[in-house]
């Protein structure tokens, strides 16, 4: 194994708010089993930054909060989100300042139907769905530039500008292509170049570029709305999937919806570049509607775990803790509400963290 790190992780984590709470420790857990057996070490710094603190200090991170998480290896993030702080507080106070921040401009989503789940479409069967969802994380749509004039008069107009650079556009299509060459080879790119006439062309015309460096990677592009609809219709078309912000984020939903519950599917979001923590959490927000009973189900963010830990070259300990969440789940393990079980989040964890160090 050829590893520059001397194989100790510091990771900075942020249960945030209601079932972040309660999931992250079993992230942890399992994180912690897979240290064991893999022989690493891992050391936790958790940070109270949430809507709750918002709600008393004003702010959901302390002003120089990007200066404090910049030591770590990466950050572990759980969810954030609290009913009276606006969803705009905890999404503009805390997660799109770290992801830009910290240049975390790939938002990567496994789209896999794991043994134990059914697909919410028919006909699949584990195996055949397992892609990646490929997410522009700090540019496109959602821009700060725009405006708003004549509030609250019959004149008023609201004005947002996309903003797509070449750079930009390159650096997450390459990520797309080099993830595409370490499994099936092809590369799907996620287009609206028939409606939206500059910024959409342009897109398209990076995407030719840089498959042109890729000339042993299957490539094809589809118009958004057609695309979600080959999501639902023909999951199993897919390999690596890349996409603008927008387009990215309304994908990287409907992909673990079609193999699942929201409870399991997970995400990082990443600075390939590693000048900068990347930061893994689960897909799922705060669920208030559940908070504080115990059974959310914690395999987001022990995926999300997985993740971090493939992030950091361990992909031993990343393949064993996806295999053991699939033995739980495919052989009679635990199953929390959301699933169809009566098992709590920790009996789940437990599980999975035992058979993590089988
Ligand atoms: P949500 O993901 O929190 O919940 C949606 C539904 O899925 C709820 O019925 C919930 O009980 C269920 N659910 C979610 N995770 C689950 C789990 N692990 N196990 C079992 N059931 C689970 O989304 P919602 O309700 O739209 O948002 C709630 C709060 O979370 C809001 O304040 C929102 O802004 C925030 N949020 C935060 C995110 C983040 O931190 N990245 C992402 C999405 C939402
Ligand atoms: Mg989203």
């Amino acid at each position: 194994m050829n590893k520059t790190t001397s194989r100790k992780y510091r990771i900075a984590t942020i249960p945030g708010d209601g079932i972040g709470k309660e999931v992250v420790p079993e992230g942890i857990r399992a994180i912690e089993a897979a240290s064991r057996r893999f022989g690493f070490s891992v050391s936790w710094q958790p940070f109270d930054w949430s809507c709750e603190t918002y709600l008393k200090t004003g702010r959901m991170m302390p002003e120089d909060g990007l200066g404090q998480l910049r030591p770590y290896d990466a950050v572990f993030l759980g969810a954030v989100g609290y009913p009276g702080v606006p969803d705009h507080v905890s999404l503009w106070g805390l997660l799109i300042p770290i992801r830009r921040g910290f240049q975390q401009y790939v938002n990567l989503r496994p789209v896999r139907l794991l043994k134990g789940m059914e697909a919410s479409v028919k006909n699949f069967e584990p195996g055949q769905i397992d892609f990646y969802v490929v997410r522009e994380n700090t540019e496109g749509e959602y821009s700060e530039i725009g405006g708003r004039i004549n509030r609250n008069t019959p004149d008023e107009l609201a004005i947002q500008e996309t903003v797509f650079t070449r750079r930009g556009c390159d650096r997450v299509m390459r990520y797309a292509f080099e993830l595409a060459k370490t499994r099936k080879r092809h590369v799907t790119s996620a287009t609206k170049s028939n409606g939206i006439i500059y910024t959409m062309p342009f897109w398209d015309e990076r995407f030719a570029a840089v498959s042109r460096d890729y000339p042993d990677i299957r490539t094809d592009q589809f118009h958004i709305d057609i695309l979600t609809a080959h999501f639902v219709r023909h999951p199993d078309w897919f390999d690596v999937v890349v996409g603008s912000n927008l387009f990215g984020d309304i994908l990287s939903d409907l992909g673990p919806a079609i193999v699942g519950s929201i409870g399991i599917a997970a995400s990082g979001n990443l600075n390939p570049e590693r000048e900068f923590p990347s930061m893994f959490e689960p897909v799922h927000g705060s669920a208030p509607d559940i908070a504080g009973k115990g059974i959310a189900n914690p395999i987001g963010q022990i995926w999300s775990g997985a993740m971090m830990l493939r992030h950091f070259g361990e992909s031993e300990a990343a393949d064993a803790i996806e295999r053991a969440i699939e033995s739980v789940l495919g052989g009679g393990g635990p199953r929390t509400p959301d699933i169809g079980g009566k098992a709590k989040t920790q009996e789940l964890g437990e599980a999975i963290a035992a058979e993590v160090s089988r």
